[in-house]
């Protein structure tokens, strides 16, 4: 870390899980929102950022898409994050891209934390779905493994206060820290052209923090950040560690994935950008 105090900051959690297991669902209780009623088709095709203040602490999500077409996101999700809440219904069990969130898990050296969901449904059966699971060496507790399975039910309620209990201990074992006061870095979540706005970049600050007016590089691109906001669309003057914030103000669109980082000034940050252009 360059300079300053490190701080605890908030665990970055990846909802991961096979197509329509629950995942937007489950985020949409906890953040008492309806993101899934409302996208194309109920299937969820990018990669949702928001930070959530719970009754168990503070707390940044990924929502991440299930349907098989994804991949690379799925593994850029990954990536960038401290804890994996593994989605699988209960009432369907473990299906193939369970096993490939099991697989990024690992493969980023992630714990995870199990949520047997749709447990208000008949049919639910949360010991097919440990046997499963277990079959894939993700072992649950109460059988002595060191995997926490919490069953829920993203449309009652139920569990889910468990659930962020759950996670939040697992982050308190993590003991997740940064430095608050540096200049910002991170990476990117997703970027897009929107019509009247240019390039908007959701990008998560893992390091430091961000303000408006900064110079940034992402990936091959740079700007001023002329304008932030937060998953809500309000505006912010800032972010530090743990946050993800869109951004207004690059000259382009960056991978998802791609690291990010505040510089001095706008011929440096040309530099670099040029830099990385040349790779
Ligand atoms: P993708 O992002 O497309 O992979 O799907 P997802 O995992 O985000 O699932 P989504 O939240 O879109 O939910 C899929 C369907 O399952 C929707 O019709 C939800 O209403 C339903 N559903 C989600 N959670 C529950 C639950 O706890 N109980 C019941 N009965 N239905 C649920
Ligand atoms: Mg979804
Ligand atoms: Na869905």
């Amino acid at each position: 870390f360059e300079g300053g105090d490190k701080v605890r900051r908030a665990p970055v959690v990846s909802v991961m899980g096979h197509v329509d297991h629950g995942k937007t669902s489950l985020l949409d209780y906890i953040r008492r929102t309806k993101v899934a009623a409302g996208e194309s088709g109920g299937i969820t095709q990018h990669i949702g950022a928001y930070h959530v203040e719970t009754d168990h602490g503070m707390v940044s999500f990924l929502d991440t898409p299930g349907h098989a077409a994804f991949t690379a996101m799925r593994a850029r999700g990954a990536q960038c994050t401290d804890i994996v809440i593994l989605v699988v219904a209960a009432d369907d069990g473990v299906m193939p891209q369970t096993k490939e969130a099991v697989q990024h898990a690992r493969s980023a050296g992630v714990p995870i934390v199990v949520a047997i969901n749709k447990m208000d449904k008949e049919e639910a059966d949360p010991d097919r779905i440990k046997n499963e699971l277990a079959a894939l060496e993700v072992i649950p507790e109460d059988w002595g493994g060191d995997v926490q399975f919490v069953p829920v039910s993203a449309h009652t309620g139920q569990g889910i206060d468990d659930l962020l209990e759950a996670v939040l201990l697992q982050a308190e074992i993590l003991e997740l820290v940064a430095v608050k006061d540096a200049p910002a870095k991170g990476v990117v979540v997703e970027s897009s052209l929107e019509r009247g706005r240019g390039s908007v970049a959701t990008v998560l600050v893992q390091n430091g923090t961000l303000r408006q007016g900064d110079m940034v590089v992402a990936g091959s691109f740079f700007g001023k950040v002329r304008a932030m906001t937060d998953e809500a669309g309000k505006q912010v003057k800032e972010a530090g560690p743990s946050i993800p914030v869109e951004i207004l103000g690059l000259n382009g669109t960056p991978d998802a994935g791609d690291e990010f980082f505040a510089v001095a000034d706008e011929r440096k940050a040309k530099e670099l950008a040029e830099f990385r252009q040349t790779r």
